[in-house]
C-alpha cells in the first residue's frame, strides 16, 4: 500500500481510502457492540460473551483512535479532492461540518473510553494482554462512570452524524452519480 500525494480532482490517496473503510467497518461494529455489552452489564449478565464483547470493544476502539490519528495526519498533508460544480454551497458546508465533527468524535470518544478504563482499572483485553494506562489518569471509579456516560452520549451523537454522512454518500453514488463517491471508493477508475 504505497502513499502518494493525490490529485485534488481525482480523490483521496489509496492509503486514505483503506484507512477510511477499515475505520468505518470497525466503528460500525463498535457502536452496536458497545450498546449491546452495556445492556448485558445492566442486566447483570457477566458471562464469557459479555467479557468478549468488552475486551474486543476496548481493543478495537483503541485501534480506531490511532487509525483516525493517522488519517488526520494524511488529511493535513494531502490536498482534499474538490466537489464538482453541481454540488451547491450549502451542501458543501453541511458535508464538511459533518465530516469534521465525525473526525472530532472519532478522537474524543475513544480517548474518553481509554481514560474511563484507566480510571476504572479495567485495562485488560484478551490473551492476558492489557492496554497501556492513559498518562495522567488516576484510579477513580466515580470519575470513570462519568467518563463512560459522556462516551455513551457522544456515541449516540456519532450515530446521527454517520446517518447523515452515509445518506449523503449514497445519494452521490446512486442518484447524482457525480463522481464524489469515487473520491473514497476502493478500486474505482479514479484510483
Ligand atoms: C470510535 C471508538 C468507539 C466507539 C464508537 C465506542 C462506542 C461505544 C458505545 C456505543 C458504547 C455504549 C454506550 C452506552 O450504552 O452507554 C460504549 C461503551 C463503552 N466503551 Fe466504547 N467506543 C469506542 C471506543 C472505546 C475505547 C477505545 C474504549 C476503551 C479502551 C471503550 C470502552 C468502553 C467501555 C468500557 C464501555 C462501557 C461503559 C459502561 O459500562 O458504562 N470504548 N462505547
Amino acid at each position: 500500500m504505497s502513499e502518494r500525494s493525490n490529485d485534488s480532482k481525482q480523490g483521496f490517496s489509496v492509503t486514505q481510502r483503506w484507512l477510511h473503510w477499515i475505520a468505518a467497518m470497525l466503528v460500525l461494529t463498535l457502536l452496536p457492540v458497545g450498546f449491546w455489552m452495556v445492556d448485558r452489564a445492566e442486566a447483570n449478565i457477566w458471562d464469557g460473551l459479555t467479557g468478549t464483547l468488552y475486551a474486543s470493544h476496548k481493543a478495537f476502539g483503541f485501534l480506531v483512535l490511532w487509525l483516525v490519528a493517522w488519517r488526520l495526519i494524511l488529511r493535513a498533508i494531502n490536498t482534499a479532492p474538490e466537489y464538482p460544480a453541481s454540488v451547491s454551497q450549502p451542501i458543501r458546508k453541511l458535508a464538511k461540518i459533518t465530516q469534521w465533527l465525525i473526525y472530532a468524535l472519532l478522537l474524543v470518544i475513544p480517548l474518553l473510553g481509554w481514560a474511563g478504563v484507566t480510571a476504572f482499572g479495567a485495562l485488560n483485553i484478551f490473551l492476558g494482554l492489557s492496554l497501556p494506562a492513559m498518562p495522567g489518569i488516576s484510579p477513580d471509579k466515580e470519575f470513570a462512570k462519568e467518563l463512560f456516560a459522556i462516551h455513551g452520549w457522544l456515541a449516540v451523537a456519532l450515530c446521527a452524524l454517520l446517518f447523515l454522512h452515509i445518506a449523503g454518500a449514497l445519494k452521490h453514488r446512486l442518484i447524482d452519480r457525480d463522481g464524489v463517491f469515487d473520491h473514497m471508493s476502493l478500486g474505482s477508475k479514479n484510483e
